[in-house]
């Protein structure tokens, strides 16, 4: 049978790995997919180095419309990444018939339902295993292996660039800014880092797995979205002390009253496997009613490993794209018509623990405010650590740190305590929250 033609749109690290691994094993390839898989044309605003990439047999085009309107083209795979154009030239390729692939988490969690229902209409499939996790398969198996269960929650880690920075921060003892700075020469955070650091790009992640999980619509619009960019050397190391790791989660949990989205950091018990996940890896744990819970690990970003994730959707497209359209696996896990619309609670309604760090006077009285005031709103203490005052401000301080750690309780009811207790003279610098998750 003639191979599948795939029309490629942008060939940077991903397009690259991606021309790459289908060509080196473009026999094993061929042995799963029951077809050749072909890229035959390639558009990209310099041409000479694309071409340099792809060698002469195939077109290079700089005109992304010029791939979508070759009728030879099955598939068309998007790698450039963004709203803007990438939006336009997925929307026309759906209407062109063409399958798609890409990697573009923030187009997907920001436009997805528009996408899906175009996609659904014209009986073409939309696929984007390489948009969560790099290389982890955690689409395929939240959507197809998880099936037979109810899932109550996932939390993962799904940026590599902040979890790079955090655990050079744990290792070295160094703060945010010098970290990030030392991430940018080594190639591991961006020129521009604001959509790692801030967590906008993990919320992106998170969004999709919350939508495929739950069976609800993509609506990152609703998701809480917290960076790292606050969090001090200091917070790391007491929470070490106290037996917990901090890392930006992205967290997606059903509950009787919504379901909870959200991305921030997170101390994570030490001896979870998930904490001690290191440098640029991601990892998931979910959790399903049936299976109990699970974790996946792996790459989450890179060349060749994103190239994993986008070849496995260009088999799986190979496969069932003569399948009728109502027998393929729907975008997003349920069948669009069974939908539901429960609510994504806001963060005031989240329930969690918490870290809490308080600047405090070294005078009588303080931790029975603190605590009273705990007390009053009905939020019960799980540990209390505070070093001697010489400890941290040296000899003859005269104010000292005080870390509490809470057991579960509403946000929105933290904050008010908060509000309290910074109202308290005794109480000398900004409160530092730090949410608690035990992933068990
Ligand atoms: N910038 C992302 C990360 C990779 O640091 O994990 C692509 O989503």
């Amino acid at each position: 049978m003639k191979p599948i033609q795939v029309g490629l749109l942008g060939i940077g690290t991903v397009g690259s790995g991606t021309f790459n691994v289908l060509q080196r094993n473009q026999e094993e390839i061929q042995r799963r997919a029951g077809r050749g898989i072909e890229i035959t044309m390639v558009a990209d605003l310099d041409v000479a180095r694309a071409q340099s990439i792809v060698g002469p047999n195939v077109k290079v085009v700089n005109d992304a419309r010029a791939v979508i309107a070759n009728p030879e083209i099955d598939i068309v795979i998007e790698l450039i990444g963004g709203y803007g154009i990438a939006k336009a030239l997925v929307m026309e390729a759906i209407a062109a018939g063409k399958h798609v692939v890409t990697a573009n988490k923030a187009l997907l969690a920001v436009h997805g339902t528009e996408i899906f229902a175009a996609a659904s209409a014209k009986g073409v499939m939309v696929a984007f295993e390489a948009a969560v996790a790099g290389g982890i398969p955690i689409i395929k198996a939240l959507r197809e292996g998880l099936t037979a269960n109810r899932i109550q929650w996932i939390a993962g880690i799904i940026n590599g660039t902040t979890n790079f920075i955090l655990s050079e921060m744990r290792d070295k003892g160094l703060d945010f800014d010098v970290v990030l700075k030392e991430a940018q020469r080594l190639g591991y955070a961006e020129a521009d880092p604001t959509f790692d650091i801030e967590g906008v790009d993990a919320a992106h992640k998170a969004t999709l797995m919350s939508a495929i999980a739950f069976g609800i619509p993509v609506q990152f619009d609703k998701a809480y979205v917290e960076g790292i960019t606050k969090l001090g050397a200091v917070d790391i190391r007491y929470a070490e002390q106290l037996g917990y790791r901090i890392k930006l989660l992205g967290i997606t949990k059903r509950t009787d009253k919504g379901v909870e989205l959200r991305v921030h950091p997170s101390l994570v018990p030490a001896k979870r496997l998930i904490a001690n996940v290191e440098g640029a890896m991601n990892a998931v744990v979910v959790h399903g009613d049936a299976v109990g819970t699970t974790l996946y690990y792996g790459k989450g970003a890179g060349s060749e490993p994103t190239a994993s994730a986008v070849i496995a959707d260009l088999v799986d497209i190979t496969r069932l794209h003569t399948a009728d359209p109502l027998h393929r696996v729907p975008h997003l896990a349920f069948q669009p018509d069974a939908m539901s619309d429960v609510a994504v609670l806001p963060m005031s309604e989240v329930v969690t623990s918490y870290y809490l760090r308080l600047r405090v006077a070294d005078e009588a009285g303080v931790l029975a405010q603190v605590t009273g005031l705990l007390a009053g709103a009905g939020v019960s203490i799980d540990a209390v650590l505070q070093r001697e005052a010489d400890e941290v401000g040296g000899e003859g301080a005269t104010s000292t740190d005080l870390i509490i750690l809470t057991h579960e309780t509403r946000e929105g009811t933290m904050n008010d305590v908060i509000a309290q207790m910074q109202g308290l003279p005794s109480v000398l610098a900004p409160i530092t929250r730090i949410r608690k998750e035990e992933l068990n």
